[in-house]
């Protein structure tokens, strides 16, 4: 199997009658997903979407994506959160961190991720005098960060090649219908791509939102969607062998027995993204009500030479999620040095990716030892399919791991606080009273 979810390292600190005595709440969110009566319930698209999608919109991502790589050097990306770290996540993981450097053709660079005018200058540096096309992703089409990238970029793109040529380079992901950016798309005859109403923007990453960029890094988008079917034909029932539905199980029995951090790991620098897109995937479906675990992550073996310490040693708040690839992107065989310099020949005469097991398997019992519980998630592979059925394991273990904590998993309530100060700061219209209020508040 692709993708499994391991226990085999909790039974000091989890026992199986604690599953078995959870699982009828499991059954009961697994009932209110597929009957669609729990919270949140218009925003279940995801659940079957591997098997639903829109199949026209499919193909005209796919044959976008080839014009892009076509006549392109540089594909922007302009998005955040739910409209930026799937896509990047899975380029990252089947492509390698350093895709860019090592890949022949098309560059992928994200940004309206941040409000930092030295990266977007940067971006605008690489795109200067090079053949570039823009995909502005926004489900709301108004997001500050991203429309504010968008309207730098898309004037340098018109400086460079004219109006007319520039709106054949822009390619808008957003509502269906409705919104600026939609209105806008319509007017100016950019290609638009449909962020489905009833997904949100942190199950969106296998609607257009990721596939297109994906499919820009020349990713296998039907292996992925694959990978995804599969993982749903696996995870959608509630017998006690669902894996999807024991990793729910087993981070709530933690949660109960007050381990409210989760540290998420992974020894492939390759995976960093996928931590991203997972901690927002929990994050914002969990953290509400004053309750949930706080997805943290790390990559190791390189942080454990900065949180090794506190993990091994400190507050003892946390348990660990361990995803184990099995098979690296690629290996290297390390030779024996004559003189052994370095006294490194004991690691000779094999793989290095020997030597990063021994050490993740060193780290998880030194872990046990220090109190801290483990999970392990292994997956073959990141290969397009593997990383479309982990998608899917965390998607389905996501929601009902919300209904456990009985919060609504698909809202975002909290999310609007930042922005009204922000605006409200800015002197945005609509916003007078708060700002001299909040004006106070910061002297
Ligand atoms: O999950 C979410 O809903 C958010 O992270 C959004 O994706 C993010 O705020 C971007 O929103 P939009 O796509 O409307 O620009």
């Amino acid at each position: 199997m692709s993708v499994q979810f391991n226990t085999k390292h909790l039974s000091k600190f989890v026992a199986e009658h604690e599953f078995e005595a959870i699982w009828p709440q499991v059954q009961q969110a697994h009932k209110q997903l597929e009957e669609k009566s729990g919270p949140g319930n218009d925003f279940l698209g995801w659940m079957y979407q591997p098997r639903d999608y829109d199949k026209e919109e499919f193909a005209r991502i796919q044959a976008a994506a080839k014009k892009i790589r076509e006549d392109s050097d540089v594909l922007v990306v302009a998005g955040i959160g739910g409209s930026y770290l799937g896509a990047r996540a899975v380029i990252e993981a089947v492509k390698g961190i350093y895709h860019n450097e090592l890949q022949d053709g098309l560059k992928i660079y994200f940004c309206g991720n941040s409000i930092s005018p030295s990266y977007l200058n940067n971006i605008l540096e690489i795109c200067r005098g090079k053949r570039f096309s823009i995909n502005v992703i926004s489900k709301s089409g108004t997001t500050t960060e991203t429309s504010l990238a968008f309207r730098v970029l898309r004037k340098l793109l018109e400086e460079q090649v004219g109006a007319e040529e520039a709106n054949k380079r822009i390619y808008a992901t957003t509502d269906r219908a409705r919104g600026t950016l939609k209105e806008l798309a319509d007017k100016q005859g950019w290609e638009t791509f449909v962020v489905p109403d009833d997904i949100g923007g942190r199950y969106s990453v296998l609607s257009a939102v990721g596939l297109l960029p994906i499919a820009c890094a020349d990713i296998d988008i039907n292996a992925l969607m694959q990978g995804a079917a599969d993982a749903m034909e696996k995870f959608s029932n509630d017998r006690a062998d669902n894996d999807a539905y024991r990793y729910a199980a087993a981070r709530n029995i933690l949660y109960r027995k007050g381990k409210s951090v989760e540290i998420m790991e992974c020894y492939e620098p390759d995976y960093t993204m996928m931590n991203e897109w997972y901690k927002q995937l929990f994050g914002e479906s969990e953290g509400k009500d004053q309750k949930g675990v706080y997805p943290a992550s790390c990559i190791l073996s390189t942080d454990l030479h900065s949180m090794g310490q506190f993990i091994q040693d400190g507050a003892r708040v946390m348990f660990e999620t361990v995803v184990d690839v099995k098979k690296p992107a690629s290996d290297l065989y390390l030779e024996e040095l004559e003189g052994n310099f370095d006294g490194l020949n004991f690691l000779a005469n094999q793989n290095m990716s020997v030597v990063n097991r021994k050490a993740m398997e060193g780290t998880i019992l030194a872990h046990i030892e220090g109190g801290v519980p483990q999970l392990m998630i292994e997956v073959d592979d990141l290969s397009a399919y593997n990383v479309g059925y982990l998608i899917y394991f965390y998607w389905r273990a996501c929601a009902c791991s919300g209904y456990l904590l009985s919060v609504n998993p698909f809202n975002q309530p909290g999310v609007e606080s930042y922005k009204k100060n922000m605006f409200a700061l800015l002197g945005k219209p609509g916003y007078e009273n708060l700002t001299a209020e909040l004006e106070a508040k910061l002297k």
